[in-house]
């Protein structure tokens, strides 16, 4: 069973630590991000890949920056074979060992990898991006265009973004730009005879602040089939 030790919501990761974040190496901010609390997210699953997932066979997944791998745990504990990536080792040491725990470790791959510069291997029925969003360092066009080359004929790639900040978050958060679903899917440059859009729009959903509040907060759901 996962801990649950808290509710933050990704929103979070954007409130600035430092101030030149532009320059800030993406280990560098995710360490001490991680690093300063026993656990970040829910352990929950993201309900975007419940939903996309929940009746396919299993399969070969990536789960891109996959955090404390409550994805990966997820898709492993349904029968899928993982590879789990994110930049923090803080965060892959805690996924591991729910893995370990919950009897999984041998269908997850945790890789520790920084996705601007280096990609695993490989063709994938599933490749999935949840709120791949950071104020460090990262090539988020370049990471996602090799997803979308490392999904296998009659695969899915999922990618799953904040649409905005909420209330609460910095003004930084605020200020961010986010991708809309129409500028992420032209920015894949896919051949569009090659693939074919189930789900490209901006759905509402239900999450809870710092301090327990609850707000509609909007997800950019891109859900694609290699044909
Ligand atoms: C907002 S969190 C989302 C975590 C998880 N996917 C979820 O939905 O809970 C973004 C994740 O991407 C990882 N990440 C950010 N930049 C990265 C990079 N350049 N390479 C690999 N992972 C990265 C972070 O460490 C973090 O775990």
């Amino acid at each position: 069973m996962l801990h649950v030790v808290g509710k933050l919501e990704a929103w979070r990761l954007l409130v600035p630590e430092r101030s030149h974040m532009s320059t800030l190496e993406a280990h560098e901010y995710w360490e001490q991000h991680y690093g300063a609390h026993d656990r970040v997210w829910t352990g929950r699953v993201n309900a975007r890949l419940a939903e996309a997932v929940e009746s396919l066979q299993p399969g070969r997944a990536l789960d891109l920056g996959c955090g404390e791998g409550a994805d990966a745990l997820w898709l492993a504990d349904r029968g899928w074979r993982v590879v789990a990536v994110d930049v923090s080792h803080t965060a892959l040491q805690r996924a591991a060992a729910d893995a370990l725990y919950r009897g999984l470790e041998r269908r997850i791959d945790f890789q520790r990898r920084d996705l601007s510069d280096s990609f695993p291997e490989g063709a994938f029925d599933l490749v999935t991006a949840h709120y791949l969003h950071s104020p460090a360092r990262l090539n988020r066009e370049h990471v996602l265009r090799r997803a979308a080359e490392a999904v296998a004929p009659g695969g899915l790639l999922l990618i799953v973004d904040h649409g905005g900040a909420p209330p609460w978050a910095s003004k930084l958060a605020q200020d961010h730009p986010f991708p809309t679903v129409d500028e992420v899917v032209a920015s894949l440059d896919l051949d569009d005879n090659a693939w074919k859009r189930l789900r490209v729009e901006s759905v509402s959903r239900s999450a809870v602040g710092p301090e327990g509040q609850t707000f509609t907060v909007t997800d950019n759901v891109i859900l694609l089939r290699r044909r």
